[in-house]
């Protein structure tokens, strides 16, 4: 009947109603046979993978870590944090702001010491700055305690994502596509040594390449059940 499902309420079944209650049954019932399905679709992709460390995402500006890093976040049931976000709300000023009053060396100290704190939690999904890496002990960090992903997007996508963007300190430049290849080409041999690389075209199938990543590992290295 014009796609709809319609449950039909027949002898022997004696109903003393109007047909309005008898709308509202089905519709309660097809609502709750709707949320039993979700539900058990949720906990199957909850199950999907259960991971005991946390799940860092490097890459450049405008690679889509704090997008993907979300999705993922949510497939897995864990809690997702942007460490730049993190870093604002403990400082009460914006990471340009950071940057404008207390220069990159600063920003990058704030940076470690919240990725360290966010690693000591339980596991979760980290999207991290650009540059986090940059910084020997933050990236020694991330290297010993998480799944480091680096997310690789082509330098023209991230320039066409990025180039109206005003928040980005270390893009006020008077030539920005040339310092952002030069960020890139400074940066590219340290991304190369995250534990698992993943082109980030389409976010559904970048996140999938990261859960099925990490499920790839023996279960040695991966310290987990699924
Ligand atoms: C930076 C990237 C920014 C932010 C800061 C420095 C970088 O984060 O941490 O502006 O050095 O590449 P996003 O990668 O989220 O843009």
């Amino acid at each position: 009947m014009n796609g709809f499902i319609s449950i039909r309420v027949e002898k022997p079944f004696k109903y003393i109603g109007n047909q309005y209650d008898i709308y509202c049954a089905n519709a309660a019932l097809l609502i709750i046979l709707f949320t039993k399905g979700k539900t058990d679709f949720m906990f199957s992709i909850m199950k999907l993978l259960k991971i005991h460390k946390s799940i860092v995402l490097i890459g450049m500006m405008g690679a889509g870590k704090t997008h993907i890093g979300r999705m993922l976040a949510q497939k897995l049931g864990v809690e997702f944090f942007d460490s730049d976000k993190v870093i604002e709300a403990k400082a009460g000023i914006s990471v340009a702001e950071i940057f404008e009053q207390y220069g990159e060396e600063k920003f990058r100290q704030c940076e470690k010491n919240t990725i360290k704190e966010l690693l000591e939690n339980e596991p979760c999904v980290i999207a991290t700055g650009g540059g986090a890496i940059t910084n020997p002990d933050t990236f020694a960090l991330i290297k010993d305690h998480s799944y480091s992903i680096w997310l690789e997007v082509p330098l023209d996508l991230i320039w066409q994502r990025i180039k109206s963007s005003s928040h980005r300190p270390l893009l006020q430049d008077e030539n920005p596509r040339k310092k952002l290849e030069t960020i890139y080409t400074e940066r590219e041999a340290l991304y190369k040594q995250a534990q698992f690389h993943v082109l980030n075209e389409h976010a559904e199938q970048s996140v999938s390449s990261i859960i099925n990543s990490i499920k790839s590992l023996s279960d040695d290295e991966r310290e987990d059940n699924l």
